[in-house]
């Protein structure tokens, strides 16, 4: 647990207890009733109307014992329920584009953290923590605020890193049937000091069934102030957020805090009754607004500024429709993994295979804002960062980092995430990719993507500094900026005969463009 004052957290999930009773007693006034009928019935037909009976009372009470007998056990959920939804992710788990995480674990799952974030906040499903904040490089600043809502049923989790999506499966089974309760998390890609958790709830079976919500936000929070405020929505009439302000103190720095101002929507009911063959939404919007590090008396002074530019955003993406939401998020993501790296599995040990490579790619990026993408980003601003993006100076100047351990760890929590981050981030500024790191997420990518291959930009040329004997799996880099407007593909084909041959491509000749082997021994060729 992580402090004294909490609450449980956990939401009850359970069916509705009366309506069993309910049901019982009108199935035996059905039986006295239909038992004078029965006498006046031929032999054969009683047998029939006899059969029918037994199988409707081992229906029934078949239901009532599996489905409705535990109402405050755990559901056991070896019964195929949950598989349904997250075999939907199955194919692309294949291609390492999203990661499966049963729990526990199935054997041939890594664990990977259920985490999102848009560089500015971070959050995840399954954690103990609450909000991460920006420290110096990464999310490394640990809220006391839980924005996430959790149900206390087993559950599966699913990170999809290609729309910066993290899921959350749970469902038990009832009546024959399995009640489904679905999470999604992200933290908005181009509004960043937004994160949303959108929960639906299906409920295909016959009874009724009753899902107790319990959310925290700020506890712990040492000097945090909340309060309940409303907000009016054209569509939906009247709903309530609660704000909550404060400071929060800097690990190591006792001279430094940050102020904060967070608000949450607050869920309508707590306790709620989703009616039979019906579905429940909830869509729970966090708007988390922050101040750099600095003394206590400036970040208290900050905090009415804060608190309005919440309430504003709060406003904003209320009256925006959640698919629009979702879309506007999800089409950033998709857009930066335009650049991207592929690799051929290898089962030598401590190779690094797709699936390490871009679960770190994702959660680097996580760290990262994307300004290029972000609303109030300026046409001006924009093409400032274009122009850097177009020429990546001296990028990347050292060894692949493919090679370098500590840039591969296993991560297993939020702090874990952050270490890697700013291992990743000083590499590398260090080795020449400064500039374009500053530049957002796009920058950041390119320069990994350079990086794996050793791939380094000099005086407008790009050069791929590998020894052929390092080249033994197929590689292919796709999408490396190269000027105004131009990008180039790099493949990496491993032959029969063990042979890495080079292929390179370009997306637009403006100009010619040529390219050559081994220290340019041979003649340039022009590409086209
Ligand atoms: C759940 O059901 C499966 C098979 O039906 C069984 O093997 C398992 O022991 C059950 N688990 C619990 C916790 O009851
Ligand atoms: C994940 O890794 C595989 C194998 O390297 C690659 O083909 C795929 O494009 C990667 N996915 C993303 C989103 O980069
Ligand atoms: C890139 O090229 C376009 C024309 O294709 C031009 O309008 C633009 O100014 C160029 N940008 C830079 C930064 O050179
Ligand atoms: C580069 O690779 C991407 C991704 O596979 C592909 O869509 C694009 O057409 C390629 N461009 C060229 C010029 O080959």
């Amino acid at each position: 647990m992580r402090n004294g004052i909490r609450v449980v957290q956990q939401v009850c999930l359970c069916p509705f207890k009366f309506f069993h009773k309910i049901r019982l007693m009108w199935l035996k006034s059905k039986l006295t009733s239909s038992i004078n009928a029965f006498g006046s019935l031929s032999r054969s037909r009683k047998v029939i109307v006899a059969v029918l009976l037994l199988l409707i009372l081992v229906y029934y009470l078949g239901a009532s014992l599996f489905g409705h007998g535990g109402t405050t056990k755990r559901p056991n959920l070896s019964n195929g329920c949950l598989d349904e939804k997250v075999q939907t992710f199955f194919k692309q788990s294949l291609n390492y584009d999203a990661f499966i995480n049963h729990n526990p674990l199935e054997e041939d799952e890594k664990p990977y953290p259920a985490y999102t974030g848009n560089g500015h906040l971070a959050a995840a499903f399954g954690t103990e923590n609450g909000l991460f904040i920006r420290l110096n490089r990464a999310l490394a600043l640990p809220v006391n605020f839980y924005p996430v809502v959790n149900m206390n049923i087993d559950q599966s989790f699913v990170l999809d890193i290609k729309s910066g999506i993290v899921h959350k499966f749970q469902s038990f089974k009832q009546s024959w049937h399995c009640v489904q309760v679905e999470s999604s998390l992200y933290a908005h890609r181009s509004r960043p000091s937004v994160l949303v958790q959108d929960i639906s709830i299906s409920n295909p079976t016959g009874d009724p069934v009753t899902v107790d919500f319990d959310q925290i936000g700020a506890s712990g929070w040492t000097g945090a102030q909340t309060k309940t405020l409303q907000l009016r929505n054209g569509n939906e009439g009247v709903y309530n957020y609660r704000l909550s302000t404060g400071i929060v103190l800097v690990p190591d720095h006792p001279d430094l805090v940050v102020g904060a101002a967070i608000a949450t929507r607050v869920i309508t009911d707590t306790t709620l009754v989703i009616k039979p063959n019906s579905k429940h939404k909830q869509h729970i919007v966090t708007v988390v607004h922050y101040t750099k590090g600095m003394t206590k008396a400036e970040a208290e002074s900050n905090i009415p500024e804060l608190t309005k530019k919440v309430k504003k955003d709060m406003e904003e993406v209320m009256n925006i429709n959640e698919k629009l939401l979702l879309r506007e998020h999800v089409k950033v993501w998709e857009q930066l993994w335009k650049t991207g790296f592929s690799i051929s599995d290898s089962k030598a040990q401590k190779a690094i295979n797709g699936g390490k490579i871009n679960t770190t790619i994702y959660y680097v990026l996580c760290n990262v804002p994307a300004p290029l993408h972000e609303i109030t980003t300026t046409k001006q601003q924009r093409n400032e960062i274009l122009k850097v993006l177009y020429y990546p100076d001296t990028c990347y100047a050292g060894h692949s980092t493919l090679q370098a351990e500590t840039l591969w760890m296993d991560v297993v929590d939020e702090d874990h995430i952050a270490r890697v981050v700013t291992t990743w981030m000083i590499t590398l500024e260090k080795q020449g990719c400064s500039g374009i790191v500053q530049s957002g997420a796009e920058g950041v990518l390119q320069a990994m993507v350079l990086s794996f291959g050793a791939l380094e930009f000099k005086n407008q040329h790009l050069e791929l500094k590998r020894h052929p004997k390092e080249l033994h799996r197929d590689i292919f880099f796709h999408r490396i900026n190269y000027g105004n407007n131009t990008h180039v593909n790099i493949s990496v084909i491993v032959g029969e005969d063990n042979k890495a041959n080079l292929y390179v491509s370009l997306d637009r000749n403006d100009k010619p463009y040529y390219a050559c082997d081994a220290g340019c021994v041979d003649a340039p060729i022009q590409l086209r």
